[in-house]
């Protein structure tokens, strides 16, 4: 029964077990320095972390002040995952970065907003809306042409978007929690946050492409001085010449739309693209800018908007329909109005509408 049963253990499935016998056996041997060694370790150890951390838990109890220090060295230890600042677990700076966005960008950036809103109401208020100084003449020319009014709807549509995503994102927790909850914030701000991510590239398109349109028409002209001079005639309602944007269009040309609005959507990318490489600084620093500005482009807008709608009779009729009566061209922008009418729009780009009247 014996000799059977050898018999049956070294057919042939015995061999594979007896070889893993044979592997460990060698494992063993080869080890043994190693093992032997290992006592010497311990007591390495014993001096340094381990011992410590020991030594700590019985006179401070729960006090894991050295582990959570060495983890916020910020320090890269060992990690199998691959990619930028994978070793490191803990960035102490983030503190730095969220102090900052949930306290003074927050706070003042709020206060700063809501100022801003108040002070042009009261100047509607106490100054009203600027108004033809002539009764309209019932001709109309043309000011924007149709690919102007698509690029500046476009513009303004995803800017708009993204100024109400953006401002639930950075004070829903302030303004929306309270009243609605966080369940229903918290399914808001996944499809604002996606939205804003979106649309922001989209604003960066038309953005760049309005620059590119209106530039031109946007320079310097001599006329700028005396609109300077006389802060627009905004205060004393008098009336300043200027080409087919004055400086007050200008100013909101080059610092709203091409700086603030290329360093917006900028750093926008800089955020919706985590992927090339960037460490968690770099997206912090990124982000404190893309707050910030934004915040000061919507303040900007705010003025911008005021005037294309209640602030200035007639103007939002010129970016709803492409066309102005006479008397609103000779009031709001003299030399224009009399490029146009001579047949030669001086500072306009070819796309820019020539001399064209049509009935009222
Ligand atoms: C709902 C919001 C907006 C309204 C109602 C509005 C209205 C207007 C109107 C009526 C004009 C024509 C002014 C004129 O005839 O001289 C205009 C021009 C213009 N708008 Fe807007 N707008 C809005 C948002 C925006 C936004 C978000 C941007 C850019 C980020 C923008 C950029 C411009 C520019 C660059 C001009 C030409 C002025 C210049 O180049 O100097 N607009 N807008």
């Amino acid at each position: 029964m014996t000799t059977s049963l050898f018999k049956a253990r070294a057919g042939s499935d015995t061999w594979p077990w007896l070889f893993c016998l044979l592997a460990v056996c060698c494992a063993l041997a080869v080890a043994r320095p190693a093992l032997a060694e290992e006592p010497a370790a311990v007591a390495r150890s014993a001096e340094t972390g381990a011992a410590a951390q020991q030594k700590r838990q019985q006179e401070q109890p729960l006090n894991n002040a050295p582990v959570w220090r060495e983890v916020r060295s910020g320090d890269a230890h060992f990690t199998t995952v691959r990619g930028p600042e994978t070793g490191v677990l803990i960035q102490s700076e983030g503190q730095t970065w969220r102090a900052l966005r949930n306290g003074p960008v927050t706070l003042y950036g709020g206060v700063l907003l809501l100022a801003v809103i108040a002070a042009i109401l009261a100047f509607y208020k106490i100054k009203g809306p600027l108004t033809l100084h002539d009764a309209p003449s019932g001709r109309m020319i043309e000011r924007f042409n149709r690919f102007e009014r698509i690029v500046h709807w476009g513009t303004a549509g995803t800017f708009l978007i993204l100024a109400i995503t953006g401002l639930a994102i950075l004070f829903g927790k302030h303004v929306i929690v309270p009243i609605f909850g966080h369940t229903l914030f918290g399914y808001l701000l996944i499809v604002g946050k996606n939205v804003h991510n979106y649309v922001g590239p989209v604003f960066l398109g038309f953005t760049l492409v309005m620059i590119v349109m209106w530039a031109r028409d946007n320079l310097w002209h001599n006329c700028d001085a005396e609109w300077i001079r006389k802060g627009g005639g905004l205060a004393t309602g008098e009336h300043v010449p200027s080409g087919r944007f004055n400086f007050g269009e200008k100013t909101w040309f080059w610092i709203g739309v091409t700086v603030l609005g290329l360093t917006v959507a900028g750093s926008g990318l800089v955020l919706d693209f985590p992927n090339f490489g960037q460490v968690r600084q770099t997206m912090q620093t990124f982000n404190l800018i893309h707050v910030i500005g934004a915040l000061v482009l919507l303040m900007l807008s705010l003025g911008h908007i005021y005037m294309g709608t209640i602030g200035a009779h007639g103007a939002y009729d010129s970016m709803k329909t492409g066309y102005v009566d006479e008397t609103w061209a000779r009031t709001h922008h003299e030399l224009w109005y009399k490029e146009v009418k001579a047949g030669k729009p001086g500072q306009s780009p070819g796309h820019a509408p020539a001399a064209r009247e049509v009935a009222p």
